[in-house]
């Protein structure tokens, strides 16, 4: 495991001889973060030795390498899902080369739906702290000692300074923001009514099928991680005649994603 991560990492670091400071992985529909940075090499995600290839309609399977507000970054355009069918290990191997490449945070973000009901559709939702349903940790079997502990805290899974700053940047941009708690399970399927209405009374404010894999490798590495989610849809338990699509979710998350990139951009300038 240890040496394909190492071999990857070396693979990108020959071909580019870039150092980023910054990870980021954009969620469906949200990759126009893209459109900013100043491109300096590009891969499909087919190209790099042991990355597994994205399937999903409106991810783009792009590793990018540029500058944005002044700052290397490395932008995932499309991200590995685990209702894809990758095994845990798969859905988290990019996080753990961007470690090896140098990045010193890791932005996120992804199309939710909404469980809190003051929520609205199209509302960015800050993440203070997830809760895990995948039916499988990512750091389950044999611990990288390489990278981290074994049994890694998670007290402060989304970092508090980032969360600080990107709401200071919000707020002077009059961006309406949401803070809450995503929480994170396997999919395809969306929920029924009755999943939604056990995921609020858990404490979650919004659900989705990403993030919380990727997260947890992250801090494994002990990298500091702020994820935003954009409210694609709202869980209506009583509303039974307006089913989600995923349609809905994408058009939605395009819509939402300029406020989404304006945040990801000045909180870069401030890592
Ligand atoms: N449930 C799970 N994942 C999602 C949803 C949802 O309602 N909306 C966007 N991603």
């Amino acid at each position: 495991m240890i040496a394909k991560i190492k071999e990857t990492a070396d693979f990108l670091k020959g071909k580019t001889n870039f150092t980023p400071e910054v990870g980021i992985i954009l969620g469906s529909g949200l990759g126009g973060l893209v459109k900013a940075i100043d491109i300096k090499h590009s891969f499909e995600y087919g190209e790099i030795p042991n990355f597994p290839v994205s399937t999903v309609e409106g991810h783009h399977g792009r590793l990018i390498f540029g500058v944005l507000e002044g700052k290397n970054v490395i932008a995932m355009q499309g991200r590995f899902h685990y209702y894809e069918g990758y095994p845990m290990h798969e859905v988290t191997f990019p996080v753990r080369v961007l470690k090896l490449l140098g990045i010193k945070a890791l932005f996120l973000s992804n199309a939710a739906g909404g469980l809190n009901k003051s929520f609205e559709v199209g509302d960015l939702m800050i993440i203070r702290d997830h809760i895990n349903m995948f039916p499988e940790n990512p750091l389950r079997g044999k611990n990288l000692d390489e990278l981290g502990t074994r049994f890694p805290e998670m007290s402060e899974a989304y970092d508090k300074k980032l969360i600080a700053k990107a709401r200071a940047i919000a707020k002077k941009h009059n961006i309406k923001t949401q803070m809450g708690v995503y929480v994170g399970s396997a999919g395809p399927t969306l929920e029924t009514p009755s999943e939604y209405n056990m995921f609020r009374i858990l404490g979650a404010d919004v659900t989705g099928m990403s993030t919380v894999p990727e997260v947890i490798v992250a801090r494994h590495m002990n990298i500091p991680c702020f994820a935003i989610s954009v409210v694609t849809n709202l869980a209506e338990p009583e509303i039974t005649d307006k089913p989600t699509s995923h349609d809905e979710v994408q058009n939605v998350a395009e819509v939402a994603e300029p406020k989404l990139t304006l945040i990801f951009k000045e909180l870069v300038k401030g890592v």
